[in-house]
């Protein structure tokens, strides 16, 4: 048995105009402190007065957000006592605003708790709406909550269905003003979503489709997004292709490419999208040899080769290599600012995290521990793998 969930979608430009008609008493936003300086959290404020709702802000959101934040944002959740919890940013605010409005609810629970196994009861307070500024994560659309363990140094997955938003605002005026950088890393981040997702042995017919059409405007709108982010049209086709493939992903799983990407975010401090993409080719090239069927229909549905097999699955790591190098984007971990000594320093913990990351469940091809130290130290390297 299998279950598609996702929140209402209200997407395009304009569909903040859908908070006008919310009806409640108190919102409270959990954001972060650049959101506010750039005036998004102005627009939404603009919104939620037209619908007669008090709007309050929690904006000590860092990225990659640690639980420690998360019991702050609960202490404001309680005095504020919200009947909407709105989470506005990119996916480390809208992760953050997902665990507070939960152990909002939960005062019982501690975060580690949330799982998908215990129901959660959740909407007795509350209600959520996920309104996201990067065009990546899909956390808008996920029951996903990524939290940082920062004493363990490692990332924490954990979710449960009924934690989909209520309402996701997916307004691509949000994302416009992304640097090219982050526009980069994000967007990476989504065809990572959709690779994995189309990839992983949890995918579905549900899921397929998402992935596959995001992956394809992740490949066309991503370069171009990068070299002129004024383009609303192009700034929309991601921000839709970013939801997708989050509906895609997270109706299925991701693979060892987030796998990797999350030990290596949480050692070094790499952004998600850029250490998830860098893994990205490394995880199609290794699955290819075992296992490359998966990867050689989406490289033949992408139009990357005629080839079959292992050779088809080699183009599309190919193909992901090139657009990298197109936006300007890292193609090996060294290129991504972490050096050989000290990946050296901290292969065991990174491979035991990796290893211990709900993302490697549904992975194409499992490797075995010494295969996945030689994976890390090819992505070092940029060596594409041949075992
Ligand atoms: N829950 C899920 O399903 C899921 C999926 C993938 C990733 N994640 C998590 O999401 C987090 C990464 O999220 P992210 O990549 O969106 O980045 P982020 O939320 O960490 O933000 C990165 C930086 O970009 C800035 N920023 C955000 N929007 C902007 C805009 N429109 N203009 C200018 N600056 C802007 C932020 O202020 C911040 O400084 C990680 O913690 C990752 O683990 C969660
Ligand atoms: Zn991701």
């Amino acid at each position: 048995m299998w279950y598609f969930v996702s929140p209402q979608i209200v997407f395009g430009e304009g569909a903040l105009d859908a908070l006008d008609e919310l009806q409640g008493h108190r919102a409270l936003v959990g954001t972060d402190a650049t959101l506010v300086q750039l005036g998004l959290v102005d627009r939404v404020k603009a919104h939620l007065d037209k619908a007669g709702i008090e709007m309050r802000v929690f904006d000590a959101v860092e990225p990659d957000p640690s639980v420690q934040t998360v019991c702050q944002g609960v202490q404001v959740a309680r005095e504020v006592e919200p009947d909407w919890v709105v989470g506005l940013g990119g996916g480390s605010p809208i992760d953050a605003a997902k665990a507070i409005w939960v152990l909002y609810e939960r005062p019982d629970l501690e975060a580690a708790e949330i799982n998908p196994f215990v129901p959660l009861g959740l909407r007795q307070k509350a209600r959520l709406i996920t309104i996201p500024t990067t065009s990546g994560t899909g956390a808008e659309v996920t029951w996903a909550i990524v939290l940082t363990d920062t004493q363990e140094q490692r990332k924490m997955g954990l979710g449960n269905r009924e934690i989909a938003a209520d309402m996701a605002i997916v307004d691509p005026v949000m994302a416009a003003g992304m640097p090219p950088g982050l526009t980069a890393d994000t967007g990476l981040d989504a065809l990572t979503h959709a690779i994995e997702g189309y990839t992983c042995t949890w995918h579905t017919d549900m899921t397929d489709g998402l992935c596959l059409n995001a992956a394809r405007a992740v490949f066309e709108f991503l370069p171009r997004a990068v070299a002129d982010g004024s383009d609303m049209e192009v700034r929309e086709r991601m921000h839709n292709a970013a939801t997708c493939a989050g509906l895609g992903f997270g109706n299925a799983l991701a693979s060892m490419a987030h796998a990797m990407g999350h030990a290596l975010g949480a050692m070094f401090h790499v952004p998600h999208g850029r250490a998830v993409g860098v893994c990205l080719p490394y995880t199609v090239e290794f699955a290819a040899r075992e296992a490359p069927g998966r990867f050689a229909e989406m490289a033949a549905l992408l139009g990357c080769t005629q080839a079959e097999g292992e050779a088809a699955a080699r183009s599309l790591a190919a193909r992901i290599r090139d657009l990298c190098r197109e936006i300007g984007s890292p193609t090996c971990v060294a290129e991504a600012g972490v050096e050989r000594v000290a990946l050296e320093a901290h292969l065991d913990k990174l491979v035991d995290d990796a290893f211990n990351d709900t993302q490697m469940v549904a992975t194409a091809r499992s490797p075995s521990y010494d295969e996945l130290r030689q994976i890390f130290m090819y992505a070092h390297e940029g060596k594409p793998i041949d075992f």
